[in-house]
């Protein structure tokens, strides 16, 4: 019944990156990241887009002899979208001391970049020697602040996307790859 759901669901949805493209992808990205991490650092991922992409990620990252330690923060965008100016506030906060530590952000998509700024804020007042950046998804031309990701996955159209790991009123995140939806 669940099952087949899912395949109704997946099946009306316009595939932008298969679940191969994906893999090939995040692969070529831990190489990347690779190249310039070493030694011990924190993976910071913030929830919930970013689960699908950061498990895969580390298991690519442990091929290349990284050992990070993990963590998790969820964050959450208040306000209006008309209104520029939005909120973004901690639901689940890290655990981990990142003091003296280097950081590599781990996220889903860069649009606005208020997100990702606070991120980045929050970890370099806490005291993290470096903060990087690994972003999956980034639509180009939204960004508000200024802020940039290290490592980006794909470049992608002003679509509303869905899938490995991203969301649309909290559903779709399980599919292995990545959609549209027609909603703008
Ligand atoms: P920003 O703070 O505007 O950069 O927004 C980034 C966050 O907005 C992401 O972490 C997602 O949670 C959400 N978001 C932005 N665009 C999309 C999309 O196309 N699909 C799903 N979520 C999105
Ligand atoms: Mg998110």
């Amino acid at each position: 019944m669940s099952q087949k759901r899912v395949s109704q669901k997946s099946n009306t949805i316009p595939m932008l990156f298969t679940a191969a493209e994906i893999r090939d992808r995040v692969e070529a990205m831990a190489a990347e990241i690779a190249k310039h991490m070493s030694g011990e650092f924190v993976l910071v991922a913030l929830l919930r887009g970013s689960f699908m992409f950061t498990a895969d990620l580390v298991r690519e990252l442990y091929a290349l002899g990284l050992h990070p330690q993990i963590d998790f923060m969820t964050l959450s965008s208040y306000g209006d979208a008309a209104v520029s100016s939005g909120n973004v506030v901690i639901t689940r906060d890290i655990t981990d001391d990142v003091t003296g530590k280097q950081v590599l952000l781990v996220d889903d998509i860069l649009e606005t970049g208020r997100t990702l700024n606070f991120a980045l804020e929050l970890m370099k007042l806490r005291g993290a020697s470096d903060v990087k950046v690994a972003m999956l998804l980034e639509k180009p031309g939204k960004l508000v602040v200024d802020v940039k990701a290290d490592f980006i996955g794909f470049s992608i159209p002003d679509k509303f996307v869905v899938g490995y790991g991203l969301d649309y009123a909290n559903h779709y995140r399980e599919l292995p790859f990545i959609g549209y939806l027609d909603v703008h």
